[in-house]
């Protein structure tokens, strides 16, 4: 058994053990975007870039209309109404050259860390921001006057508030003038929540216990529970990180292999720290552990916060990826409302035993108050007025009993969303209120590829409304700001900052199309899907919850142009048809019934293949996207097969057939013939290369692409009829109205125009990934987009990146039926049909 598997397998087992075995099959939580938005078919979007990179530290002010931008060696302030109308401001930040060169003496790199990295960017006071950098491993922080938008003549040191690494987890917070960061900030120190800037700075406790243990910190943030609270608590900061988890039974792992885990701590805001005991330290630090899908196999990536209209509803969204011990990609999104995670902070404590080495529950006597809790009411009568006031005995158990035995677990105990092949790095979430009266929470959700995934939460699950490309070349979202002022959503990554509208609604052409989206911020008004924001609610339709109600006419398009094609027996036709949606499925009716079980009739992702024609396949080919019971037309041909091309009637038909001179004559054009059939067909092909190339770039960058074996190109039979029409330019019933589209199987092209090649070259063959749980493995498919799109022109049989998917969606590609086909007739038919039409 391969180590992979043995993972996960244990994963499975750790998994099942623990209760996390998911109620929902995997495929309820497999999500499929409803629309595929490549990067050529963005509209609306504004980029902003210097020459500079790394714009990843975001800060949006949207009551002064500005979004200020912290990114390698430079801050700037953009207008938030267009990041890139012109009028940004820049502050010039560079690390120094001495410094630079220490750097690169501590074997740094001088590309990517000898640079002043801005990592943190907040509003300071009513006049200033607070910024911090890396400065080539020398970390420097600044306050930073905002209208004059200058650098400061002092700096102050910055080795306690920010990292050395720019690529160290990093999470900073400024809380009433005090900042609180969290990092490990150098190397050799250990990692710790620190407040600053403050009367009281703290830090976390490092003896006999470490409160953190490795920790890589990814967020934080300010609950405000000291708003109306009927016990007078306090504001609490709460910070995510991932970390070696101490308390677990090594059973499950290698000696070698750390297990880590994803926790949830936190800190009282008015926490001063102890007298004598936890001086200087937090007497508030409590952690507990946050579960999502897979525990001890996940890493969190990130995490968002909402909170609708008081602190008790705040809920988090945590995105998290597989870790490194799988050989795949997969991200699983849960959502944790504060009160499971209070839930888990009022719960038993966990204890470290030194005989036995490990930790387990500890069910001994706690003191009072509370150790860990913040100073409420309760506790000022009896005359605790602040943490300095704690008894000894509270103090002491705080310093040994960090860790809450209860795990937080998500709402419903399940994740909202599992998703293969897709790594989300980063998360923003606005709630949008409906037209049915209810708030819907719309994440964003970033991939470590340049796209972003905007979903809608309905009940315990999600639809993903759309994948949106929005960088061209691959890199990480760094950063996600939603701005409601601006209805835009604004993405930091390594090349520059985008905004993009928060919807498009106009994308949606008909009221199905606006209805199926299922976007919060869309519905229809009896002509076009419009932003309801913007719209006078009355008239307005929408369905979050199903879906498919409240357009009146019955189908989704009345009618469409029909489209001729016209075939010779036994030539291949392909029928485009394009599926606007992934979730829909095709449905073809020839003469009015549907198509099925017919021998050479294939329906394919985009369209339908007639193999090896009779001339009883001609008639009418309505195709349909099916989607949650509604139909919309989308295409409708008029197919004509003819009977294989007349020889003797032409022949007897045409006066001059006998004569010698004509026969001369007719080897002269059979030859010219040939040439011009091969040069359109070269022309041709070069042509849909070239008008495929953009939109594979976009498409086919999705995964490991293997070679494709075989190529079919659709290639118009407009050039053998203009071939052929200088020999019988008498006979009308060859001259075909509206292109004659025949398939011509072919090799795979060369290296040098073949688009395969065009992707990351030289890709080592990939090692077999480890089965998924079974749990994962049903229908758990990547995109369908790879095969749509385009436009029927032409055809890439690429082979899946995954092992043979038994997806419904993939089940009627052509891939597998077209390869056997073409094999079969490679080396025969092209000649054959040459020889034909050269006749
Ligand atoms: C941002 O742009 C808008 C529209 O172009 C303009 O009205 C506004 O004054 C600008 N704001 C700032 C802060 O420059
Ligand atoms: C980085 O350092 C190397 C020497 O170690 C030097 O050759 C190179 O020019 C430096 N690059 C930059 C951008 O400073
Ligand atoms: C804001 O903070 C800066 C830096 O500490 C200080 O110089 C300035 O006076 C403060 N402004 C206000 C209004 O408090
Ligand atoms: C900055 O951007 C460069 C170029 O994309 C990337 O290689 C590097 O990892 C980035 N650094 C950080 C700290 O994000
Ligand atoms: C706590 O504050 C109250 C009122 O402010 C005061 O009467 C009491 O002496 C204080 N207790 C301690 C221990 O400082
Ligand atoms: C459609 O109807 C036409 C005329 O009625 C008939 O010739 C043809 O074979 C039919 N085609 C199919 C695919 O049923």
């Amino acid at each position: 058994m391969s180590g992979g598997t043995a993972h996960l397998l244990t994963a499975l087992f750790v998994a099942a053990a623990m209760g996390y075995q998911s109620r929902r099959s995997a495929t309820d939580l497999d999500a499929t975007p409803r629309t595929t938005v490549t990067f050529d078919e963005l509209l609306g979007i504004r980029r902003f870039s210097a020459h500079t990179l790394n714009y990843s530290t975001l800060l949006l002010e949207e009551d002064r209309g500005i979004l200020y931008v912290g990114a390698r060696g430079a801050i700037f302030a953009l207008n938030s109404s267009d990041v890139a109308d012109g009028s940004h401001r820049t502050i010039h930040w560079e690390a120094s050259p001495e410094k630079q060169m220490d750097c690169l003496q501590k074997g740094k790199n001088n590309k990517t860390e000898c640079f002043n990295h801005v990592r943190f960017l907040q509003r300071l006071n009513s006049t200033h921001l607070y910024a911090c950098g890396t400065y080539a491993f020398h970390p420097l922080c600044a306050s930073i006057d905002a209208n004059r938008f200058t650098l400061p003549s002092h700096f102050e040191e910055g080795k306690e508030k920010c990292p050395y690494d720019p690529a160290r987890g990093y999470t900073g917070l400024i809380v009433d003038g005090g900042l609180y960061t969290a990092t490990r900030y150098e190397f050799r120190s250990l990692p710790d929540i620190r407040r600053n800037l403050h009367q009281r700075p703290l830090k976390t406790e490092e003896s006999p216990l470490h409160w953190l243990n490795d920790a890589e910190f990814v967020a934080s943030v300010l609950v405000q529970e000291s708003k109306d609270s009927p016990v007078g608590d306090d504001d609490k900061i709460y910070y995510f990180f991932m970390e070696r988890a101490g308390e677990e039974t090594t059973s499950f792992f290698d000696k070698n292999q750390v297990a880590r885990v994803a926790r949830v701590a936190r800190v009282c805001k008015s926490d001063v720290g102890g007298k004598k005991i936890l001086q200087r330290k937090w007497t508030s630090f409590m952690k507990a552990r946050l579960v999502c899908y897979i525990p001890y196999y996940e890493v969190l990536r990130s995490i968002c916060s909402l909170d609708g209209g008081g602190w008790a509803s705040t809920v988090f969204y945590a995105a998290f990826t597989l870790s490194a011990q799988w050989t795949m990609e997969a991200s699983a999104v849960c959502r944790y409302s504060i009160s499971s995670v209070q839930h888990a902070f009022e719960g038993p404590y966990m204890e470290y035993q030194d005989s036995a080495r490990k930790w387990s529950r500890y069910d001994g006597a706690v003191p009072e108050p509370r150790p860990g809790s913040c100073i409420t009411d309760h506790s000022r009568r009896k005359g605790y007025n602040s943490s300095q006031d704690l008894p000894n005995s509270v103090l002491d158990f705080i310093k040994l009993h960090p860790l809450m035995f209860e795990e937080v677990k998500p709402a419903s105990e399940e994740p909202l969303l599992v998703k293969k092949s897709v790594v989300y790095s980063q998360l923003a979430v606005d709630r949008v209120r409906a037209l049915d009266g209810h708030s819907y929470d719309v994440l964003f959700m970033g991939t470590g590829d340049g796209w972003i995934h905007k979903a809608v939460v309905v009940g315990s699950g999600i639809h993903i409304v759309e994948e949106v490309q929005v960088f061209g070349d691959q890199q990480p979202v760094e950063s996600l700001v939603i701005s409601h002022t601006q209805r835009s959503l604004y993405v930091g990554a390594a090349s520059g900052i985008l905004q993009v509208p928060l919807a498009s609604c106009a994308r949606y052409a008909s009221c199905y199309d606006c209805i199926l989206a299922r976007d919060p911020y869309c519905a229809w008004d009896g002509r076009a899907c419009r932003a309801i924001a913007t719209a006078d609610s009355t008239g307005l339709v929408q369905d979050i919850q199903s879906g498919n109600e409240g357009c009146r006419s019955s189908s989704g398009r009345g009618s469409l142009p029909w489209k001729n094609r016209t075939v010779l027996q036994g030539d291949d036709v392909l029928l485009p048809c394009d599926q606007h949606s992934n979730l829909a499925r095709a449905i073809w009716l020839l003469n009015g019934s549907e198509a099925q079980g017919q021998d050479r009739l294939r329906v394919g992702v985009d369209g339908l293949l007639v193999t090896d024609t009779l001339p009883q396949h001609s008639g009418e080919y309505r195709c349909y996207g099916e989607e949650r019971g509604l139909r919309t037309l989308l295409a409708a041909y008029s197919l004509t097969v003819l009977p294989e091309l007349p020889r003797g009637p032409t022949a007897a038909s045409r006066p001059h057939a006998a004569s010698q001179a004509a026969g001369d004559m007719k080897v002269a054009y059979v030859s010219a013939i040939v040439a011009l059939v091969v040069l359109c067909a070269v022309l041709s092909t070069v042509l849909l290369y070239v008008s495929c190339l953009e939109k594979r770039k976009g498409k086919y960058v999705l995964g490991e692409p293997r070679p494709a074996s075989v190529e079919l190109q659709t290639v118009s039979a407009n050039c053998l009829r203009k071939g052929r029409r200088e020999e019988e330019e008498e006979e009308e019933e060859l001259t075909y109205p509206d292109g004659c589209l025949r398939i011509i199987p072919g090799e795979a092209p060369t290296a040098a125009t073949s688009p395969v090649k065009e992707l990351p070259a030289a890709v080592p063959p990939l090692p077999p990934p480890p089965p998924l749980p079974a749990e994962l493995t049903n229908g758990v498919g990547a995109l369908p987009n790879v095969l749509r799109k385009m436009n029927g022109n032409s055809y890439m049989l690429l082979q899946q990146q995954e092992e043979p998917l038994a997806s419904p969606l993939y089940s009627a590609s052509f891939t597998e039926e077209l390869s056997k086909i073409l094999e079969k007739r490679k080396h025969t038919q092209l000649v054959e049909k040459l020889d034909e039409s050269s006749v």
